[in-house]
């Protein structure tokens, strides 16, 4: 830790004299909070304070909203490419083609498209040096191929499956620049026809195979890899998001059954069409491959060789990240968000303990262990910063009127089917949860609720975390675990921040939260990050139209909020047509890596190179200060 983060302790670690903690474990502050009047301090700390540039976590000043092709920052900072999408990965590796002529067994070679979710993981005893596992989420077939539009061969599906994936790279920093080392022994592409294995319940079940996997234990590929976990252990942690969407039916007549329903299949497949071209995708021939993808998938960043693991024992959904944490007894817990209108929030405990001497030892940890998901109560009816109470609820087979009368056979059913299982538990439907992260201060969870158009309809009632129909804009949930125990089933929630225009609506709830001003304003919270000094980085996927509900926003951008003040600045903003996604830092917080996803992704972007007619090309960019100081202090 360096003198300057060390300086940069809260107000409420300053207010309880609390010192940085470790991992994510919580604790300490549970006896503070009360002697402060209550589990909520920060709450009323947070509606008490919140003014412009007040915070003295926050060491640079806000930015204005930006709609030019190009990443803006505070003064002093500056910011340069790691890698693109197509970078060869390997010496004398195929170079990126930007006619889109190259092959898929290029593709393979190369860094993947659409890079989100990050984590890096440093060698011991090496502060220069360390190795980055990155999403590949997805691929614009519009910049893919030639032709610009949906595969019209096996061979383009073929290409489609080896954007996605994962990319593991070695980078190295020298004159105080991080770079990535092409030829690197570690460099890795896990793509969308890798061999991979699936372990824990649901591994082997009668729904797990198929003709090409008759036994249900080994599967190809992993795709949709929209964002991440890092775990204790040295473990990447990489979540199956729109999995459905890769799949159809060559029978347009084919009826689904419930389950197939839930998660969205439908015979026409949406946007994606690879069924046509590869049976593998086909519903009509092999309807349970649908079932092997929609896991978090386990990856040894370290070990090149590795297969890759799908986690059946965390459920299977929409995954959009995993954010880890430790209960008082040392068991894991991973807290997991569905992204979907009016699906649910969901964390796992391990049944053993973690190993904090032995890596190895926690091989297999995420193999046993209890899903749960939450149930929030309708809370307070205060519209600027609604609060209220929540419980986790088990999903385990004889349990909670989870059974064979409703539907489950056995507990690997429950785990195929989650979002049915937590239906019959009545979990709060949420506004399509995105990111959830543990703050490393105080051990609150934060989660984005990007936003939901549909609240409202749908039996999704307004209320709760959920408080506004039809909204456009999102909101960030924060809870904080009772005895700030994450292995405790019950908790304190409240909203950090409801997004909101006040330049187009006054007040709230659609002018947004007291925290949200004509200078930090934003739409569809998704990635989210917190630094080792407490700071909470959030990352936009919103619309970027600059117009109507939207005026003044501009691109999708970054922000840094200090969560005991509840102040937000925006940091950065991102070019034409990009979502922002994907964070990371380097172990000194002196280097800030941030993906920029699909600029352009409907024209109008030459990012990151700017070449005349040039393609834009998702990249993650290194942000740094030109003073060599820690980002965001
Ligand atoms: Fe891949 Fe829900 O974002
Ligand atoms: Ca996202
Ligand atoms: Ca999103």
């Amino acid at each position: 830790m360096s003198l300057l983060e060390e300086n940069q302790s809260t107000d409420l670690e300053k207010m309880v004299g609390l010192s940085r903690r470790g991992f994510i474990s919580a604790g300490a502050l549970c006896g503070a909070a009360m002697f402060m009047g209550g589990s909520l301090l920060s709450r009323s700390v947070l509606a008490a304070s919140v003014s412009a540039g007040t915070s003295k976590l926050l060491g640079f000043d806000s930015i204005p909203a930006a709609t030019n092709d190009a990443i803006s920052l505070p003064p002093g900072y500056r910011s340069s490419v790691l890698i693109s999408w197509g970078q060869p990965l390997h010496k004398d590796g195929p170079a990126f083609d930007p006619s889109g002529n190259g092959t898929a067994e290029q593709q393979e070679l190369q860094f993947g498209d659409n890079n989100d979710g990050m984590s890096l993981f440093e060698f011991a005893g090496e502060k220069d040096r360390a190795l980055m596992a990155i999403n590949n989420e997805y691929t614009n077939y519009r910049y893919l191929y030639p032709h610009g539009g949906m595969p019209q061969s096996a061979a383009d599906v073929h290409k489609a499956l080896a954007c996605e994936g994962v990319s593991v790279i070695e980078v190295q920093r020298k004159g105080g620049q991080w770079h990535f080392v092409q030829g690197s022994r570690y460099n890795r592409r896990i793509h969308g026809n890798a061999p991979i294995d699936l372990s824990g319940p649901a591994a082997g079940h009668a729904l797990m195979k198929t003709s090409a996997d008759p036994q249900g234990k080994h599967v190809l590929g992993t795709f949709q890899n929209c964002a991440n976990g890092k775990t204790p252990w040295g473990t990447y942690l990489t979540c199956e998001e729109n999995f459905t969407d890769c799949f159809g039916s060559s029978d347009a007549g084919q009826v689904f059954d419930a389950a197939q329903k839930r998660y969205g299949v439908v015979a026409t497949s949406k946007e994606i069409n690879w069924h046509p071209h590869d049976p593998r995708f086909d519903m009509a021939k092999n309807p349970n491959e649908l079932n092997r993808h929609g896991w978090v998938v386990e990856i040894d960043p370290f070990d090149p060789k590795s297969t890759p693991k799908k986690r059946t024992a965390l459920g299977r959904f929409k995954h959009e990240n995993a954010a880890l944490a430790e209960t008082a007894d040392g068991h894991a817990v991973v807290y997991m968000g569905d992204d979907e209108r009016g699906e649910f929030i969901y964390k796992f405990v391990s049944r053993d303990k973690i190993n904090h001497a032995n890596a190895k030892a926690n091989r297999d940890l995420l193999d046993h262990g209890t899903l749960y998901v939450a149930r929030f109560d309708s809370g307070d009816s205060n519209p600027d910063h609604p609060k209220g109470h929540g419980e986790w609820i088990e999903l385990t087979h004889g349990k909670n009127g989870i059974d064979a009368g409703s539907g489950f056979a056995d507990q690997a059913e429950v785990l195929i089917h989650a979002r049915l299982a937590a239906s019959v538990v009545h979990a709060t439907r949420m506004d399509r949860p995105e990111w959830i992260v543990v703050s490393p201060k105080d051990g609150q969870v934060y989660c984005t609720l990007t936003n939901n158009a549909k609240r409202g309809e749908d039996g999704q009632p307004v209320g709760g975390p959920n408080p506004r129909e039809k909204n456009v804009y999102g909101q960030i949930l924060r809870w904080r675990t009772d005895r700030d125990d994450h292995g405790s089933k019950s908790f304190a929630w409240d909203l950090f921040v409801v997004a909101g225009n006040p330049g187009v609506h006054g007040g709230t709830p659609k002018g947004g939260s007291s925290n949200i001003t004509p200078q930090n304003m934003f739409n569809s919270p998704d990635g989210l990050g917190f630094d080792d000094a407490g700071r909470l980085w959030i990352l936009t996927d919103g619309d970027s139209s600059n117009a109507g509900d939207f005026d003044g926003m501009g691109n999708n951008q970054m922000l840094c909020a200090d969560p005991v003040t509840g102040e937000i600045r925006r940091f950065m903003v991102g070019p034409v047509g990009c979502e922002v996604t994907g964070i990371s830092f380097s172990p000194d917080h002196k280097t800030l890596f941030v993906g920029i996803q699909h600029p352009g992704e409907n024209g109008g972007s030459t990012f990151p190179e700017h070449l005349p007619n040039g393609k834009p090309r998702s990249s993650v960019m290194a942000i740094s200060r030109e003073d060599g100081g820690v980002v965001g202090a």
